[in-house]
């Protein structure tokens, strides 16, 4: 019977086992997928892509800012991003006068690159295996708490270690959920300055709608330059600062793709949870994301029903939108991948197996114990999980509430306070409101207020509700509007000239008061409740589920080898340099539906409509369209293409890294996932898992044809 079960077992996961899209490879290893990428149809070698023996691609790929990657393309520092990832930037050296975001922004000589401070460039130059290092002095009978506190010591030994003998950052990375360790060399780069972006009606062109989507038309890329000291070294900006020589920089393709070929992406992927067990994807699929879904298909109903009637008012919400929107959009697209895909069933199968082959030794029945043991601590960890969602989801959904908590402090000075802190308080509030009401719309917030409060309390159980919600059972007898009303009647929060009164004439003896504001009871009500009944039960569950993630994660390390040895393992993505590969190709995303793998400059223009916002055409695009003016930038059909999908595993930090073709070369810049594969950050399926890049030739033909920024093609290294 056993072995009946395994088989079967073996038999069903295999299918979704043969991945070969799915992965995403430390590039130190890469040596391991080398014949794979090759007969997949690379032309070049694992070293050519990593090596700390001589210059590599890998020194031409950074992680731009927080949270996106970018590439050089030339001797002088040049590098590409997306345009959203750029967009912080172009918005800051926005006036009015000079409307970047609108108009697009062109520096035509190196003189008019706009300095960024604060905006880094990170390079990672080296890194090694230290797992043994990390773990010396842990054995199976450490405790949790002991190793952690080992685990510790041991990283601060080695990065002390080291610290003084480099001239780069470094840090210690943990990869397979604390099983494998790697000091990382980081080179950070200081100076980074605006170069380029196009118009938002392109680099966002189709805007959240078309978020997610395939087909999409969107010219997601910006220009930017690191800049270093004269010695080439990275430095804070200086005007004395020169271009950055890289030692790699990237060819740029103008052969475009076809159907079927090798590409692959490098780049720094940010989280993903691939070896969870399937109550834990049950729970993230079937239970919280159709909370967040739902709660957020509300407040964005509002927002849409506001901002299709005032033009004033889409602009105000059109960040928060795009904020609320891209995850609201991408679980939607995991709820239903997860269900369509059958994920939690090939989990299941996937973990009978994983039982069975515990089962055949004695010593691997703690890896079987782990997993049986995620379901009590999964069960428990619902509630919790649940509150601060309908915290962070609800409650600090409403405008009001949030904006009220950052008096908190200034409620609480007194008399002993020092009025040089006061005044740091005060000042640091008038910045924070001057933004607050310039994006500020009441009756939006009083209408997610009442839908939020309505869904907190008819949702979350009586011992899960923090003492605001039963207040409004008691005082208002369960009227969510009649307490609503309250709240914005008597807050002063809701008022600019009232809150500036009281920064222009604060005394400690005006905080009781402030403390008293309704808006900050709520916000300090739900404090409290999360400090006094989630907190530390949260901390609590995520400890044992870490511990128990690692030890599974060892048993999969032991068994996949063994009873699937086709499959090669990669660690879940953690924002360190990532090389992941596939084929370009279309898909079927549903019955009856086929999608080609690539767009054209001809979708704009069916999506053109002068009307909707996200499908405003410049008239210098239609021109050029007109005109068929694409120079070397059009394809051997004739026609100018935008954006390519492929199947590459990516995932959020993905944005703006390279795509790459057979010899190494630029073919596009990643820039989002289909909706329909978002589930790849669980389960990866590479008949619908696709991400997509917008096609090089189109960024160059915008930098060339559209902005005339010659200067930056000339720099570039063009293969035709
Ligand atoms: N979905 C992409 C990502 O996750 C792009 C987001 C920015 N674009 C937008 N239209 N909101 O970051
Ligand atoms: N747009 C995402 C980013 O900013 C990439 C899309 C994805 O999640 O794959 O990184």
């Amino acid at each position: 019977m056993k072995k009946l079960s395994l088989t079967f077992a073996i038999i069903f996961v295999m299918s979704s086992v043969i991945r070969a899209d799915e992965g995403m490879w430390i590039p130190a290893l890469l040596q391991r997928n080398e014949a794979e990428m090759q007969a997949m149809g690379m032309k070049i070698t694992a070293d050519d892509i990593y090596s700390i023996n001589h210059s590599s691609m890998k020194d031409a790929v950074v992680l731009f800012g927080g949270g996106c990657t970018g590439e050089l393309v030339s001797e002088q520092g040049l590098l590409l991003t997306n345009h959203h990832c750029g967009y912080g930037w172009i918005q800051r050296h926005s006036t009015v006068e000079h409307d970047y975001l609108t108009e697009g922004f062109w520096a035509m000589t190196q003189d008019e690159e706009l300095p960024c401070p604060g905006l880094t460039a990170k390079m990672m130059r080296n890194m090694v295996d230290v797992t043994d290092k990390v773990l010396a002095g842990v054995t199976d009978a450490t405790t949790d708490e002991e190793r952690e506190k080992v685990i510790k010591e041991n990283i601060d030994n080695i990065v002390k270690s080291v610290e003084n003998d480099t001239e780069y950052a470094v840090t210690v990375e943990s990869f397979y959920q604390g099983n494998q360790y790697f000091l990382i060399y980081n080179e950070i780069f200081r100076d980074t300055r605006m170069v380029g972006a196009p118009p938002s009606n392109i680099g966002k062109f189709g805007g959240d709608t078309d978020n997610w989507v395939w087909p999409r038309h969107t010219g997601d890329f910006s220009v930017f330059r690191i800049y270093v000291d004269k010695d080439g070294k990275p430095a804070e900006y200086n005007e004395d600062n020169v271009p950055y020589n890289p030692d790699y920089h990237f060819t740029i393709s103008l052969k475009g793709v076809e159907e079927g070929d090798f590409t692959f992406v490098f780049g720094y992927p940010a989280r993903t949870n691939e070896y969870l067990p399937s109550v834990a994807v049950n729970q993230e699929a079937n239970v919280i994301y159709p909370v967040v879904v739902d709660l957020r298909t509300q407040i964005l109903d509002i927002y849409n029903k506001y901002q299709e009637k005032d033009a004033k008012v889409r602009i105000q919400y059109a960040s928060k939108h795009a904020g609320l929107g891209n995850g609201w959009k991408k679980w939607m697209g995991v709820i239903e991948g997860i269900r369509n895909f059958k994920g939690i069933e090939k989990k299941q199968a996937f973990e009978a197996a994983y039982n069975d082959w515990c089962m055949q030794e004695r010593r691997r029945m703690k890896y079987m114990h782990a997993l049986r043991d995620f379901t009590p601590v999964y069960e428990e960890y619902e509630k919790y999980r649940m509150a601060s969602t309908y915290l962070n989801e609800a409650g600090l959904s409403v405008e009001l509430i949030k904006f009220a908590a950052n008096f908190n402090k200034l409620s609480t000075v007194d008399k002993d306070t020092p009025q040089e802190d006061i005044d740091k308080i005060i000042n640091n509030l008038r910045g924070t409101t001057a933004s607050f009401f310039k994006d500020y719309y009441q009756p939006i917030d009083e209408e997610v207020a009442v839908a939020m409060f309505e869904a907190y309390r008819a949702n979350q159980p009586e011992d899960f509700r923090p003492g605001i919600l039963n207040e409004i059972d008691s005082k208002y007898k369960g009227d969510v509007k009649a307490y609503v009303g309250y709240l914005f009647g008597k807050s002063i929060f809701t008022s600019e000239d009232k809150v500036n009164a009281l920064l222009d004439d604060f005394k400690p003896g005006k905080a009781k008061k402030l403390a008293k504001d309704p808006a900050l009871v709520a916000y300090n009500s739900m404090l409290d409740f999360y400090n006094e009944n989630v907190k530390d039960k949260t901390i609590e569950c995520n400890k044992k589920i870490n511990n128990l993630r690692r030890v599974y994660m060892e048993g999969q390390m032991k068994m996949i080898p063994e009873v699937y040895p086709e499959r090669n393992l990669y660690p879940d993505a953690n924002f360190t340099l990532r090389v992941t590969y596939g084929k370009v190709g279309g898909f079927k995303p549903k019955d009856a539906v086929t999608y080609r793998h690539y767009t054209t400059l001809d979708g704009i223009m069916q999506k053109e409509n002068p009307d909707i916002y996200d499908y405003v055409v410049t008239d210098r695009l239609r021109e050029l369209y007109e005109a068929k003016d694409f120079g070397r930038y059009a394809d051997k059909d004739g026609s100018m293409h935008v954006a390519f999908i492929a199947g590459n595993h990516t995932t959020g930090g993905n944005s703006g890294s390279p795509i790459l073709n057979a010899e190494g070369e630029l073919l596009g810049l990643n820039f989002d996932r289909t909706w329909e594969g978002t589930m790849s950050d669980l389960v990866y399926d590479p008949s619908i898992c696709k991400n997509i890049s917008v096609d090089i030739r189109y960024v160059l033909f915008l930098i060339d044809k559209y902005a005339g920024c010659r200067r930056l093609i000339e720099e570039m290294t063009i293969d035709e």
